[in-house]
């Protein structure tokens, strides 16, 4: 009962800190605060977080076939973007971890994929919204 009662608030204070936005909640974040008003932009990068993380922004995605692991709304990977347990190029200089529930520290990281890759650098984008992203416009 005891250990039954630890784990259930474990799970209660782990889902208190996770933010899972809505997805036009999201939309006016990124379109108010960020500056992404080409809705063209908005609309590919809300398909792209919709798929990547579902909006969930301590998301943590189980292991890559290589060991590594994505990190965040935007699922940054370790091997590359950020520092985790694995040798990593950190070209955003950051801990994984930090990315987690920071919007803003995990939106710089993502500029620097996308600056690098474009969008093609997210299997979500790739596989869902190449083309295919649907409008926000009625989320502004
Ligand atoms: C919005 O971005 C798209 C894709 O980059 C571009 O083709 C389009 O010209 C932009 N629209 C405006 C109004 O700037
Ligand atoms: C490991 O897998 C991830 C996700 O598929 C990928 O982003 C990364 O480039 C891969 N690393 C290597 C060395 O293949
Ligand atoms: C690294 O591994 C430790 C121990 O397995 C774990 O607690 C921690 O969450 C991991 N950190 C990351 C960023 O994966
Ligand atoms: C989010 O990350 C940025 C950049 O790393 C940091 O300056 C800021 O304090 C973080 N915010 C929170 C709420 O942790
Ligand atoms: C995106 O889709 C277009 C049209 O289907 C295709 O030509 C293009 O190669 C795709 N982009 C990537 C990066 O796969």
């Amino acid at each position: 009962m005891k250990a039954i009662a630890v784990i259930a608030l474990l799970v209660l204070v782990s889902c208190a800190q996770a933010r899972v936005y809505s997805r036009c909640e999201m939309a006016r974040i990124l379109y108010h605060d960020y500056g992404v008003t080409n809705l063209t932009t908005l609309a590919n990068w809300i398909c792209l977080i919709q798929h990547e993380s579902s909006f969930n922004d301590q998301a943590v995605g189980a292991l890559n076939y290589n060991g590594t692991q994505d990190f965040g709304l935007f699922q940054i990977n370790n091997q590359w973007w950020c520092q985790g347990n694995v040798s990593s190029y950190n070209s955003c200089g950051i801990a994984c971890t930090a990315l987690l529930g920071n919007l803003s520290a995990s939106w710089k990281c993502a500029q620097l994929v996308y600056q690098q890759q474009g969008f093609k650098a997210w299997y979500g984008w790739l596989n869902y919204c190449n083309g295919t992203a649907p409008s926000v416009a009625d989320c502004i």
